[in-house]
């Protein structure tokens, strides 16, 4: 595989943490694959990426709720004979309110974009990592994903899932040398909050930035990969949670969370 072939591909890379992912890769000197609905926002950023660090940067506009989508991503990585050796599941989105009254299209849609998309990229993508005996995934997954979360069902049991099979496959892939960073950032300053309707509220900890979070999925690639909490708070915070009954923390959640 020469390098001008060799591209990152990044879901949600029209806006914050994927955005830092693209800006931190293109840095680095890596061709990039950019995903996401937004075709002008994603336009936009793979034209200044590609002046300012001389990489290849490619915008591909995909909703990756629609079924099927990943396997048109595939198609068209396969016609434009891109080979991808860096696959950042980042896109996922989520909903606030009490989970009969959020419309069971949003439910869905978190379902499919959280982790049908995320399943179906890394299963099509990750073959030829195997063969080459060379490749990763970064998959951004939550804090979110070692509680239950009320108000938020859904999206902490998507996030759970996403813990869950990338840990999982992370043992899978490691004979073959492909790595796998399970990503868990706790509250972040994006757009996130805004688009799943949660309006603005304050988190313990307040926001972390999306470039450290950004940074901090790079690093972990860099040792080889593993389970990151980008955050020392979290960690401490998470490692307490693991000897509480697990409804006092959906209680607490509860709190923080309810519309
Ligand atoms: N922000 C936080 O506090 C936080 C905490 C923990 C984990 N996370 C996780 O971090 C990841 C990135 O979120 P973010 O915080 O950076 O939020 P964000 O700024 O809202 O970014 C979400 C990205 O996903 C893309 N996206 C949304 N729906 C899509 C679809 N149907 N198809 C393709 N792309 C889609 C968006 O682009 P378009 O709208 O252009 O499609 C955007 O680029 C998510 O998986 C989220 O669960 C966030």
């Amino acid at each position: 595989m020469s390098e001008k072939t060799r591209y990152a591909l990044i879901t949600g890379a029209s806006s914050g943490i994927g955005e830092c992912f693209a800006r931190a890769l293109a840095r680095r000197r890596r061709n990039l694959v950019l995903v996401a609905r937004s075709a002008e926002k994603l336009q936009t950023l793979a034209a200044e990426l590609s002046q300012s660090h001389q990489v290849a940067a490619i915008p591909l506009v995909v909703d990756l709720a629609e079924s099927g989508a990943a396997s048109r991503v595939h198609e068209t990585l396969k016609q434009q004979q891109i080979e991808i050796d860096l696959l950042v599941n980042n896109a996922g989105i989520g909903a606030q309110g009490e989970f009969w009254n959020v419309p069971l299209d949003r439910q869905a849609r978190i379902i499919q974009l959280n982790i049908q998309a995320l399943v179906e990229l890394s299963a099509l993508l990750v073959p030829p990592m195997v063969q080459r005996r060379e490749g990763a995934i970064i998959n951004v997954s939550s804090t979110a994903s070692f509680q239950p979360l009320p108000y938020s069902s859904v999206y902490a049991a998507s996030k759970a899932f996403v813990t869950g099979f990338s840990t999982g496959i992370a043992e899978e892939l490691r004979p073959y040398k492909v790595k796998v960073v399970t990503l868990c950032p706790g509250t972040t300053r994006t757009q996130f909050f805004d688009s799943g309707g949660y309006g603005p509220r304050r988190f313990r900890g307040g926001y972390q930035e999306p470039e450290k979070v950004a940074q901090a999925g790079l690093q972990a690639l860099d040792r080889g990969g593993g389970l990151v909490l980008s955050r020392p708070l979290d960690r401490c915070l998470i490692f307490i949670e693991r000897f509480l009954p697990r409804r006092w923390i959906a209680q607490g959640a509860a709190g923080l969370f309810k519309p």
